[in-house]
């Protein structure tokens, strides 16, 4: 397995490979990586064969953390990253540092981001309203460095994933975005690296996100008409906030496709919401 820092370095090898006739599958990651995040690389090899090449990067991206927001303390171990992706049989990390992703930031030069205006209102960006421009702008500058056929990403992060095919499709990147199913903890908690800043007890009261979403879809299973989406929301609201350190930051029904929100829910209806467990926000999502 390759451990790729220079973006030139890792332009050639993609060069390569594809004069080889080889696809190229990518997994953009912040790294802490974990079982969903292995998921992943499972499904781009599936998409590019065995002979195909699948990269993973690596990289905390600074543009798509608020001011106030982990990227200091987002958790970072390299060693233990990469015994995953080499068991994953992953072909090459490509890791670069802030210096050389963004050459020129730090002395204020660096000057072009991208900007998707319509999925990125709303949900995620109602708490975080700069993050889905550095979420844009990184993954546009990752394929422009990967040249990868096609890219997968989780369903883990829904509005990030409509986001980046909206992008992709608009920007005619010549990639295929595939987003691939949430995997979660046994007791349904979705994986995400931010777990690992849950106490004990913060941990058990973390499952009340996945409940909620159960509770949401057994009241619209057992509905005779259509549920309306600010009774369910206040309905959930008080479910999760019984756990002593959560705190709803949002509970939003949309159509899955344009992500507009609807007023009335029922079968197909997508569910999104995050949470704050003590400090740690927690988000999650599913078709109702
Ligand atoms: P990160 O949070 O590391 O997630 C990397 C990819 O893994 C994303 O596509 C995310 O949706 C997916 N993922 C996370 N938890 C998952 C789970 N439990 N099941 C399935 N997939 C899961 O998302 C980012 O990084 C960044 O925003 C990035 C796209 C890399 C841009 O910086």
């Amino acid at each position: 397995m390759l451990v790729i820092r220079s973006i030139a370095a890792m332009q050639r090898q993609a060069r390569q490979w594809k004069r080889a006739g080889k696809a190229v599958g990518f997994v953009p990651t912040m790294g802490y990586l974990h079982e969903g995040h292995a998921s992943l690389m499972n499904r781009a090899r599936q998409l590019v064969g065995p002979k195909g090449r699948v990269v993973v990067s690596i990289y905390v991206n600074p543009t798509q953390f608020g001011p106030r927001e982990d990227f200091a303390k987002y958790p970072r171990d390299f060693a233990r990253d990469r015994r995953l992706c080499a068991r994953a049989g992953v072909d090459a990390i490509f890791a670069p540092t802030d210096a050389e992703m963004y050459r020129g930031r730090a002395e204020g030069n660096y000057s072009t981001y991208v900007v998707e205006e319509q999925l990125s209102r709303g949900m995620e960006s109602q708490t975080r309203p700069e993050h889905f421009r550095g979420v844009t702008t990184v993954v546009a500058k990752l394929f422009n460095i990967v040249l990868p056929d096609v890219a997968v990403f989780g369903a883990k992060d829904y509005q990030q994933g409509a986001i980046v095919q909206r992008m992709a499709r608009d920007l005619n990147f010549p990639v295929r975005v595939v987003v691939a199913p949430t995997h979660r903890e046994a007791d349904g908690l979705a994986m995400s690296s931010r777990n690992k800043y849950l106490t004990a007890s913060q941990r058990r009261q973390a499952v009340a996100l996945w409940q909620a979403i159960l509770q949401a879809r057994q009241t619209v299973k057992a509905a005779k008409k259509m549920v309306t989406a600010s009774q369910l929301r206040q309905r959930l609201l008080r479910a999760i906030e019984k756990q002593r350190e959560a705190k709803v930051d949002y509970i939003e029904f949309f159509d899955p496709v344009t992500l507009r929100p609807r007023t009335l829910v029922e079968r197909g209806t997508h569910m999104a919401l995050a949470v704050y467990v003590g400090k740690t926000r927690l988000i999650d999502n599913a078709r109702l």
